[in-house]
């Protein structure tokens, strides 16, 4: 079709004409049944060389690669579609370990098997509910994970949690039903074990709402703070392609991760060929039945880019915003656009640099800008922003911020709760961990990289210390895949550089970035535990593997139901040389969550994140060049001073 080949770049995701031709393929191809569903539809990216050896105006391969699940069956079809030639490339049953992620249909069905269910009706109105109350009751489909319960083993599963509600609008997470977990088969539709304990805690109806009706009256001392770009925005896109000062790069999205950014480079030199959040995991800390089991694995069990919002004007970003509209297939194979799923603007971030030299006189400032490319996903609860800064001093950032609202435990009435911290009378917020992964496969100023790590250590006291006062750097290549799984440790300041042994910078060595981590909490779940086998990439803040295509996810292709080992811990197990090699750098980073009065009814954000900083990749400042930036105004009315900050 003309549509597949007039795209401009081998990385643009699929449009809306090749998303409806992809659905058509697939459901017109012979192995198709109508109860299959389209779990996942995306470009499938061709290989890295073929990327790198493309010119413009050359011909560009075109495929997608599509997740099916029957409903009726359970089966799983791995599809490709080769869109240059329009024909299905390859259709093939997943034989493997895992499932696919939840679908929105399952998502909405879970609730209608379970209050079909007499047994699960009666220990729901055990617990002071009524009969009444059962079609406003909230039902939580939580990805299943795999403890290897012997009836559970090859079935597709979610165990639903319940919440009462008053209304429709009441929030449930106020009034969690404790101690009723429904096993649900999602592919014989009813529910395979019923948890009921005996009945212990009753349901807390303190009404906790955040819907505009329900908050406090609006504060009255706030005055409009508006952000004005008379000429317009400084970037420019041209389709999928951002320019903005000296850095060039690609947006992408896909329905696991999200946002990706492709081929970010800056002052014509390549940083990072492609990075994304590739997993997330939530393993909560409560051993109760609520709850000991639930780790969900945001991207593989449900999807990030999947569950992207709708980003509105004014309320999420601020300022001359560019959003990117993205295609995707709906459950049923039908193309969807997802308005403004990626939001892009400028943001004032303070003072670059700065120098007063009272000798002479001389004064210089200049301001920072950031450029904020942008998703948010809502996964149940969680709302989760994720946002890469670019500064103009060649540093790039990327920064989650959590928010939404907390699972939460009933407490029975003048009980402690030992499992977190209590939010309201009656109501605790379990202790858990929230951990991400960002997908890194560098390209610093170039092919062939090498990883190092750096530490502080004191020198002893010697000839070469008379004072004491000396301290070194420790630097040691990272050789092979085995030896590159780290922790951080903020005693040592311990950190890592991408360099690139092939190049040579202003003072004789070689051109690098380095990645500033927070020494966060790694996985605390013990060993043996379910998570932390499903969850190994979350026992590292850093992993380094040589570059396969194959190797796309933190926790492996399927982790909804897995039963561990796969993702990061396996792919570091072939023990491949690293060194001035082709290099993707996993960081593993995140918050450790103890619930709090101020997490409730919705938490303000907590920040999560890294930073890649040029490293001898620039021979000087490279901001040096940034015009003052003028335009000051003082409070009093009267001349502001020629370098407020
Ligand atoms: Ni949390």
């Amino acid at each position: 079709m003309d549509q597949v080949t007039t795209s401009l770049h081998p990385l643009d995701p699929l449009s809306m004409t090749e998303m409806a031709e992809v659905g058509g393929l697939v459901r017109a191809h012979r192995g198709f049944s109508d109860t299959m569903r389209f779990t996942a539809t995306e470009l499938r990216e061709p290989a890295k060389p073929v990327v790198l050896a493309w010119r413009p105006g050359q011909a560009v391969v075109r495929a997608a690669r599509s997740v099916l699940l029957d409903t009726a069956t359970g089966d799983v079809i791995e599809v490709v579609v080769d869109l240059n030639a329009g024909v299905v490339a390859s259709w093939e049953r997943m034989l493997g370990e895992g499932q696919p992620g939840i679908i929105y249909d399952e998502f909405l069905r879970v609730g209608e098997i379970v209050k079909s269910d007499p047994a699960w009706c009666a220990a729901v109105l055990r617990r002071g509910l009524v009969e009444a109350d059962l079609a406003l009751v909230q039902v939580d489909p939580f990805s299943a994970g795999n403890f290897g319960y012997p009836e559970e083993l090859g079935r597709r599963l979610v165990r639903a949690v319940a919440y009462w509600r008053g209304d429709m609008a009441d929030n449930g997470y106020a009034h969690p039903i404790e101690g009723v977990v429904a096993v649900v088969d999602l592919i014989a539709n009813r529910i395979l074990t019923l948890v009921d304990d005996p009945v212990a805690i009753p349901v807390p109806r303190k009404k906790r709402n955040y819907g505009r009706a329900d908050l406090p009256p609006p504060r009255t001392d706030l005055k409009p703070l508006s952000i004005v770009q008379p000429e317009g925005p400084s970037f420019a896109t041209d389709g999928w392609e951002v320019r903005w000062q000296n850095w060039r790069f690609r947006v992408g999205f896909t329905p696991r991760e999200g946002l990706v950014l492709h081929q970010l480079g800056v002052s014509g030199r390549p940083v990072i060929y492609r990075a994304s959040v590739t997993e997330m995991v939530v393993p909560y800390a409560d051993p109760t039945t609520n709850h000991y089991w639930k780790n969900a694995f945001d991207a593989g069990e449900y999807g990030l880019g999947k569950l992207a919002n709708s980003l509105e004007l004014g309320c999420d970003c601020k300022g001359l915003i560019r959003y990117f509209d993205v295609p995707s297939l709906d459950d049923n194979g039908v193309p969807e656009l997802m308005k403004n799923a990626v939001c892009m603007h400028e943001e004032d971030y303070g003072i670059l640099w700065k120098h007063y030299e009272m000798r002479n006189g001389i004064r210089e400032v200049r301001r920072s800008r950031r450029l904020v490319i942008s998703f948010f996903a809502t996964v149940g609860n969680y709302d989760y922003g994720f946002y890469w800064y670019l500064y103009q001093d060649g540093t790039i950032q990327l920064e989650g911020k959590l928010t939404g609202i907390i699972q939460t435990a009933a407490v029975a009435p003048g009980a402690a709760y030992p499992w977190g911290g209590m939010v309201d009378a009656g109501l605790g917020g379990p202790t858990h961990q929230h951990f991400f992964n960002a997908r890194l496969h560098m390209a610093v100023d170039g092919e062939g990289n090498t990883v190092s790590e750096h530490e502080f250590v004191p020198r002893a006291w010697g000839a070469d210390n008379p004072h004491g006062n000396a301290f070194d750097v420790t630097s040691r290549v990272l050789g092979r895949e085995r030896d590159a799984a780290r922790e951080a440790d903020g005693r040592t300041g311990r950190y890592w550089k991408i360099s690139n042994p092939n190049r040579v910078n202003s003072v004789g060595n070689a051109p690098a970035y380095k990645l500033v981590v927070t020494a966060s909490p790694l996985l605390l779940a013990q060993e043996g535990s379910s998570v932390r086998a499903r969850a190994g990439f979350a026992t590292k803040h850093v992993w380094v593997t040589r570059y396969d295509p194959a190797e796309r996810f933190a926790a492996g292709e399927y982790p909804n139901q897995h039963p561990g080992g796969d993702g990061l811990p396996k792919f570091v197990a072939a023990n491949r040389v690293i060194e001035n090699s082709d290099v993707v750098v996993w960081h593993t980073f995140g918050h450790t969550h103890v619930c709090k009065p101020e997490d409730f009814p919705i938490m303000p954000v907590e920040y999560v994140g890294f930073m890649l900083k040029p490293n001898g990749f620039f021979e000087a400042n490279p901001a040096l060049d940034l015009p003052d930036d003028g335009g000051h105004s003082a409070l009093d009315g009267g001349a502001p001073a020629c370098c407020c900050g």
